[in-house]
């Protein structure tokens, strides 16, 4: 399998903050990369770098094996892009958007209906006949993959696409990116971790201008050692006393009506003996249970695990 996308040594500052410190990862040929970061963490600069709209203090971009140059990049003919905050003619309808998109972006006339009709049915707004001044953020996203599209890309990459977007929006820009995925390679950056966990193939975390994770879900999935228990009373009393002889418990949350205390990353031995303990003792608890360690959990791990500038053992997976 090639690559769609290759990032390698990306470094990047303005003034005298350095944002991006040596960026690499590589987006394999049709699959759909997860770019993972906090707000600040350099997700947006990283994308224009990518498209020739910002240029690089160091590192080597190539997308398709040829290489990103700052200004008209010539490798932007195979990639689609939707900006973080994208901008339409409120007073047009879809198509009449995207008849000057397809326009713009060198579709050949005879082309131009049916792959407008095509888009428009993959993004689920084929039926859409009012003008985008009414549209609902979900919707423009929608059409903002349509348009991204239309010169069929090799390569799309979509900055937050589903950030500001509720669960159903969310869910349909999802589905949107996964149809895309069948004609083309996705790259989309995100702080939503279940959008990642829901539609990619692989992914990396940016974080202090490092890529501190990267791998395919599988492999990001391994990383997490060992899974959380919890363990839940009525009482303060019985929290205390478990706390008090397993240090490794947090402070104990309070949860609806019940006092809950969590082990981080505990091991089936861990939990087997805070439950004979229990048992011994005879605690009244409410309930003891495994909590099934998702990606947001991997995620504050890594980043808490990583001061500032320095490596760690979880880097380059
Ligand atoms: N043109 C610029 N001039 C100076 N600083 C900038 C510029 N662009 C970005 N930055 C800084 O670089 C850092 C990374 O910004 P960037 O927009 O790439 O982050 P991001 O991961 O996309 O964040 P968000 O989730 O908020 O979109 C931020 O601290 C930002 O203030
Ligand atoms: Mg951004």
């Amino acid at each position: 399998m090639s690559n769609a996308l290759q990032v390698e040594g990306l470094k990047k500052r303005f003034g005298t903050k350095e944002v991006l410190k040596g960026v690499s990862f590589s987006v394999p040929e049709n699959s759909v990369f997860g770019f993972i970061g906090q707000n600040g963490a350099g997700k947006t600069t990283t994308m224009k770098t990518i498209l020739g709209l910002l240029q690089q203090d160091e590192g080597v971009i190539t997308v398709f094996g040829e290489k990103v140059t700052y200004g008209n990049t010539k490798t932007n003919r195979m990639v689609g892009y939707l900006p973080d905050v994208p901008e339409f003619y409120d007073y047009m309808t879809t198509r009449e958007y995207l008849r000057l998109c397809a326009e713009i972006a060198g579709v050949p006339a005879g082309e131009r209906k049916e792959r407008i009709e095509e888009m428009l049915k993959m993004v689920g707004l084929a039926d859409e006949k009012h003008r985008i001044k009414g549209f609902s953020r979900g919707m423009k996203q929608r059409l903002g993959i349509a348009q991204a599209l239309l010169h069929k890309p090799k390569l799309l990459i979509c900055d937050e696409p589903t950030s500001a977007l509720d669960p159903t929006g969310r869910k349909e820009i999802l589905d949107a990116l996964q149809a895309a995925k069948v004609q083309t390679t996705v790259l989309f950056s995100t702080h939503i971790l279940s959008d990642v966990e829901r539609i990619c193939d692989r992914a990396a975390i940016l974080h202090n201008g490092e890529i501190v994770l990267t791998g395919t879900m599988e492999e990001l999935h391994a990383r997490k050692n060992g899974n959380d228990f919890l363990v839940s009373a009525s009482g303060r009393g019985e929290m205390e006393a478990l706390q008090a002889h397993f240090p490794k418990f947090e402070e104990a949350e309070i949860v609806g009506q019940e006092n809950v205390l969590r082990w981080r990353k505990g091991s089936r031995e861990d939990f087997r003996q805070v439950l004979s303990y229990i048992a011994d003792r005879d605690i009244a608890i409410r309930g003891a249970e495994w909590a099934e360690a998702t990606l947001e959990d991997l995620f504050l791990s890594v980043t808490k695990e990583t001061p500032s500038g320095t490596e760690t053992e979880v880097s380059g997976v």
